[in-house]
């Protein structure tokens, strides 16, 4: 077993603001706080996989500014192996620009050194669990994919069409219900068609890849196989504070276990668990410390079930 985990992804640094509502277009309205810290969904995930317990390295492409050293010093205090990040000097390391409110949140991401990459891939662990994003160029993910030999996760967010090279080399693709229906093309999913999800998820098993996720926020998870779908339910998480970074939590902890070698049942658990614990936290990498303890929160999910697909 490859107990590695090797992330290509981004480094944002996030500007949350804190609403009462979201804004009409058109419309001003007062926030009631602002706050910077650090987020990407590499970087999320990265952070994430290494605090689940895997040996975790990140690619990425981060600015010569003051917030890309503050962006590697927290990659580096979660135990990630930096040594293949690049300081590129002729953009600003990416930013985010976030609205909370309630226990929604809107993200536009201004991608900067994220979109600045060398023609070929710098050399990486191809035999690791690898992780990728859709905040770096395809092409990047794309080639990134066919070097993989290990296996090859992508968290298709945010969600663009893929190829079926890309799809074909997946073995598991992680997407919320928006992003299945936008890369699927089911665009007519219900929040709640558990039927829909499924039938969506299997048109993109046949186009090539092997297991498709679809986080559910406060319900859970679901993975299908061509076979067979496992349900995850979340265990009751009443104190919701933010749910920024929640579903980079489930991804980087998915992926984490998957490396140390556990089963995608068990891995979709503790994936589910940890994004409940971090959304009780503000900011995208909040609770992200806590996934050490994973073993004794995992007791409040429920157990992972089993239904045929039909
Ligand atoms: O998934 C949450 C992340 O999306 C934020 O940290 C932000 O940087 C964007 O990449």
């Amino acid at each position: 077993m490859n107990d590695r985990v090797v992330v290509v992804g981004s480094v944002n640094v996030d500007h949350t603001v804190e609403v009462e509502r979201f804004p009409r277009p058109g419309e001003t309205l007062l926030a009631s706080s602002l706050r910077s810290s650090m987020g990407g969904k590499g970087a999320n995930q990265a952070v994430a996989a290494a605090n689940s317990g895997a040996r975790t390295s990140m690619i990425a492409r981060i600015g010569t500014d003051s917030e890309g050293s503050r962006a590697l010093e927290t990659l580096q205090r979660a135990g990630v192996d930096v040594d293949a990040a690049e300081r590129v000097a002729d953009a600003p390391t990416g930013t985010a620009w976030i609205t909370v409110s309630a226990t929604e949140n809107t993200i536009l991401v201004v991608p900067g050194a994220n979109s600045v990459w060398p023609e070929r891939v710098p050399r990486f662990d191809a035999s690791a669990v690898v992780l990728c994003q859709l905040e770096i160029p395809l092409s990047v993910v794309e080639s990134v994919a066919a070097t993989t030999v290990g296996t090859f996760i992508l968290n298709a967010a945010p969600a663009r069409p893929l190829s079926d090279d890309v799809l074909r080399r997946c073995d598991v693709l992680i997407v919320n219900e928006h992003e299945l229906a936008e890369v699927s093309g089911h665009t007519d999913i219900d929040a709640s068609d558990t039927g829909g999800q499924i039938a969506a998820s299997r048109s993109l098993i046949e186009r090539g890849t092997t297991a498709v996720a679809t986080t559910l926020g406060s319900r859970g998870a679901i993975l299908c196989t061509n076979e067979s779908t496992l349900v995850a339910t979340a265990p009751p998480t009443p104190d919701v504070v933010d749910s920024t970074g929640a579903g980079d939590a489930f991804c980087g902890v998915f992926a984490g276990r998957i490396a140390l070698g556990e089963s995608l049942g068990a891995a979709l658990r503790a994936g589910v668990t940890a994004g409940s614990l971090a959304v009780r936290h503000p900011g995208a990498q909040g609770g992200y410390d806590g996934f050490a303890t994973l073993a004794t929160l995992i007791h409040d999910t429920p157990e992972i079930t089993t239904r045929p697909n039909r």
